[in-house]
């Protein structure tokens, strides 16, 4: 069975107190679940990390970093290596942002070695992949999401894909209030999984997890996780309260 996950991305949001906080109340909310099926995770920004760690059961929440970079040490002034995470108890990286792939140039040469640093690490990549407005309206969205798996994922064995956590995130729907239609989301996740599949076997597509990020909230959450192909989701605004955070862990 495919492992459920509501994943809280936080973007350059909060102190490091407000992140404590807001930490504490989805912790509490978490612990207090009957059905712990349900992975949760949550993505603060690095200067939160540590103390974070020291407030959350580890257990109960996984503890995920935004980015890392794409080498392991060295002068790389003002970057985080995977090892450094590690250190201050992250389990998961978000990698392939299409903020990061927008704003800060990533290509898919660099995610490549960050999934590969992350992976080595024995830390989980979830790795971000969606197309743009302008290719949805070009009605190229199968062959974008479909290059970005290829050319950043493809070289890895199937030992090591199956570590990994997918999100499908159209750009146009992200921060923006417009989800895709649960349709949509469907339509798209159950071709991931057929790239997937094509790629590496049945067995493997059908156990791996993929996220639906984009404008979710606890009023469409529960329509788009219901889709067979959707095992959850990767939230940015609505992570930031802990009371819609907890509404969207309970949609399942
Ligand atoms: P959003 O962000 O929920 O605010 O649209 C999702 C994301 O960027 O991961």
């Amino acid at each position: 069975m495919r492992k459920k996950i509501v994943a809280g991305n936080w973007k350059m949001n909060t102190t490091v107190e407000e992140g404590r906080k807001l930490a504490a109340e989805v912790n509490s909310f978490v612990v207090g679940l009957e059905n712990n099926d349900i992975g949760v995770a949550i993505a603060p920004p690095f200067t939160h990390l540590t103390e974070i760690a020291k407030s959350i059961d580890n257990d109960a929440i996984c503890l995920t970093a935004q980015n890392c970079a794409s080498e392991s040490r060295g002068a790389y002034t003002g970057e985080i290596s995977v090892g450094m995470l590690k250190a201050a108890g992250v389990k998961a990286v978000i990698l392939g942002h299409s903020e990061r792939r927008a704003y800060f140039r990533e290509d898919y040469k660099t995610l490549a070695k960050k999934t590969d640093l992350v992976l080595e690490q024995e830390i989980k990549p979830i790795f971000c992949i969606g197309e743009t407005l302008d290719e949805r309206e070009a009605g190229i969205q199968a062959d974008v999401v479909k290059k970005q798996l290829s050319e950043s994922l493809f070289h890895l064995q199937a030992t090591s894909i199956q570590n990994l956590i997918l999100a499908y995130e159209p750009v146009w729907a992200i921060g923006t209030g417009k989800t895709a239609s649960p349709e949509q989301a469907q339509e798209m996740h159950k071709y991931i999984r057929l790239v997937i599949a094509e790629k590496y076997g049945n067995d493997i597509a059908d156990n791996l997890t993929i996220l639906y990020g984009g404008s979710c909230k606890p009023s469409n959450a529960r329509e788009i996780f219901s889709q067979a192909d959707v095992d959850g989701g990767l939230i940015g605004g609505a992570a930031l309260k802990a009371e819609d955070f907890g509404a969207l862990i309970s949609s399942f």
